[in-house]
């Protein structure tokens, strides 16, 4: 590999993937019970690098689920079903015939609700032979590449997120745009769960204390301000957030598994493989209130 190479890690090998965030792992069996140590210098990996993925991992629903619950509680998808023998799973699958894809549109996970998702766990079963990457975007370079002005302003607001409500959706609800004709993605009545949530725009990440420009497409409007008011500086915002010096990509492989920060990057997954089947297994970890 001509990446070039972090070598800060005791337990693993860091190889970046583009300039602003991202890197190959290699150096870990996630089919293994993972030490202490071990664990560390991923979380230390994650920090530095936002999203790190691991290629090659041959690993069962079951030990997906352990990787995961080593980063905290399992979140539960509102509006989206999990897998049938194992509910903690949501199975993302589009098939030839599927018009649209899940997750295609700038976001962070979860971001409707009070405590949003920390990490995403992705594992690819089944990718497309070209196409289906997830693009990512660094939201700490969108904050710190602000002027000082903007940064005043953008430090005072706050973002009403709402889940059932993305900005693209043009009214649509979610079972109106749902992604799946085959039926293998069911959408749910999140019944008492809150989907929508007040976050500071501009929110400091828990463990680095480094500052994130917090957009993503489930805000709906500025707090104290109606969504005609919001629109102009939000999509100033969004726009801004998704600079490609910014941005990323993940090129997926079967069994490929890629972890993400949430509380400092956007997603978008491409609808770019019309003929062809992806199926990716996801476990979102719970995170904290932004602050
Ligand atoms: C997601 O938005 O969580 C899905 C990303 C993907 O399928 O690439």
């Amino acid at each position: 590999m001509n990446a070039p190479r972090n070598t800060q890690y005791r337990h693993l090998e860091a190889h970046k993937i583009a300039g602003s965030m991202g890197a190959e792992i290699t150096g870990i069996d996630l089919s293994q019970d993972l030490s202490e140590e071990q664990l560390a210098d991923i979380r230390a990996a994650l920090l530095d690098n936002l999203v790190i993925c691991f290629r090659d991992q041959v690993i069962t629903p079951d030990q997906q689920l352990a990787f995961a619950r080593r980063w905290g509680d399992i979140h539960l998808h509102p509006f989206m079903k999990g897998m049938e023998s194992h509910p903690e799973i949501l199975a993302i699958i589009k098939r030839p015939g599927d018009k649209k894809n899940f997750g295609g549109a700038w976001h962070t996970d979860q971001m409707f609700s009070p405590s949003p998702a920390m990490g995403t766990i992705l594992y690819a079963k089944e990718v497309p032979s070209a196409g289906g990457d997830t693009l990512f975007a660094n939201l700490y370079l969108a904050y710190e590449s602000l002027s000082d002005g903007m940064k005043k302003i953008a430090n005072q607001l706050r973002t009403v997120c709402v889940g059932d409500n993305f900005r693209q959706a043009d009214g649509r609800t979610r079972v109106d745009r749902s992604t799946s004709q085959s039926g293998d993605m069911q959408v749910k009545d999140p019944g008492e769960v809150q989907t929508t949530s007040i976050h500071p725009l501009v929110r400091t990440h828990p463990e680095t204390g480094r500052k994130a420009l917090y957009v993503g497409g489930h805000v709906q409007r500025f707090d104290g301000m109606t969504e005609e008011e919001s629109l102009p500086l939000l999509n100033f915002f969004m726009d801004h957030a998704i600079r490609p010096e910014f941005t990323g990509r993940i090129r997926w492989q079967n069994n490929t598994l890629t972890f993400w920060d949430n509380r400092c990057t956007q997603h978008f997954a491409i609808n770019d493989y019309p003929a062809e089947t992806r199926i990716m297994h996801r476990i979102t970890v719970c995170g904290d209130k932004p602050f």
